[in-house]
């Protein structure tokens, strides 16, 4: 009978995830392994020679299928990697994506430019994936992190708790600011970043099958033209901000001339940027408030 190392199995796994048009498979295959293995991925390649027993052999052949039809990877393993991180994921919140590093970047790049307490608010925060890095690369930035889901948010929960972020991160529920509550001006925030949904009513047939069929829909969509969410918080954000303060926003690749215009009309800021990601596709819109 065939004995199957690790070494073996990645191999198979990563050329059946391949021919099956997963992406990227050896990654993917790596986190299954490890997933059922309970190894960290580092700790495969330490332990390449192990033999795997029959059941958990059985229990990765049934994952490595319904990955090979496509359903996402990372609520297959029950966790993903961002920012360097190593973050849980259930199909109750979206699976974070590396493009959304660069808002996380750019959010920690603006907070070293300021000086004492930091307050941060991530809208739309689903699992957390933003705060958590943020507030793992700024030690001063203290966040207020809020999601229209609960589900999300325990989510968030178990992120913030396993980067023992509890000090620093409050998770609230409720619809964009309305959990917020402002008792005084120092109450207000340095940064406001948010992801929020913005697919069109027109992409959503576009979309893959693997996020159309599996990701939660509240964290997909954003009205005909995916920007409702840019507009309602447009509306209401610059009383949440300090007067010399920055709204970061992730856009779609095609949102940026629309995002540009929503935030210049509202008369609320004194620059705007609009940010490319490494495929040279628009990504994040960066406002600096108008000093008064
Ligand atoms: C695109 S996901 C982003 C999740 C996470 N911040 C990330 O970058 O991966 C959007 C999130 O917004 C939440 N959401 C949708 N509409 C909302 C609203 N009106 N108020 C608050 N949260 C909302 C969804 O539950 C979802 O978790």
């Amino acid at each position: 009978m065939d004995t199957w190392t690790i070494q073996k199995l990645l191999s198979w796994v990563t050329k059946y995830l391949a021919d099956k048009g997963v992406d990227s498979p050896r990654l993917s295959a790596e986190l299954l392994l490890g997933h059922v293995l309970s190894m960290a991925r580092i700790e495969l390649y330490a332990k390449f020679n192990t033999v795997v027993e029959p059941g958990q052999l059985d229990r990765l052949h049934e994952l490595v299928k319904r990955a090979g039809q496509h359903e996402p990877v990372a609520y297959l393993a029950g966790e993903t990697e961002f920012y360097s991180l190593a973050l849980k994921v259930t199909p109750d919140c979206m699976i974070p994506r590396p493009e959304t590093e660069l808002l996380v970047q750019r959010a920690v790049e603006f907070l070293r430019t300021r000086i004492g307490k930091r307050l941060v608010c991530d809208l739309c925060t689903g699992c957390g994936c933003v705060a958590v890095a943020i507030a793992r690369n700024h030690p001063d930035a203290r966040i207020v992190a809020t999601d229209m889901s609960e589900a999300a948010l325990a989510v968030a929960a178990e992120n913030v708790a396993k980067h023992q972020l509890h000090n620093r991160i409050d998770l609230l529920c409720g619809d964009l600011f309305d959990p917020l509550v402002l008792e005084s001006d120092t109450d207000k925030f340095d940064l406001i970043v948010c992801n929020p949904p913005y697919v069109s009513a027109d992409e959503l047939e576009a979309l893959d099958k693997n996020v159309r069929d599996y990701e939660p829909r509240l964290a997909l969509f954003a009205g005909a033209d995916g920007l409702d969410l840019y507009r309602r918080i447009v509306e209401k954000v610059d009383q949440f901000l300090k007067p010399d303060a920055v709204l970061m926003l992730e856009i779609g690749y095609s949102q940026g001339p629309a995002v540009r215009e929503l935030l210049d009309q509202s008369g609320a800021f004194a620059e705007l940027k609009i940010e490319k990601d490494s495929h040279n596709n628009d990504r994040v819109a960066i406002a600096t408030r108008a000093s008064i």
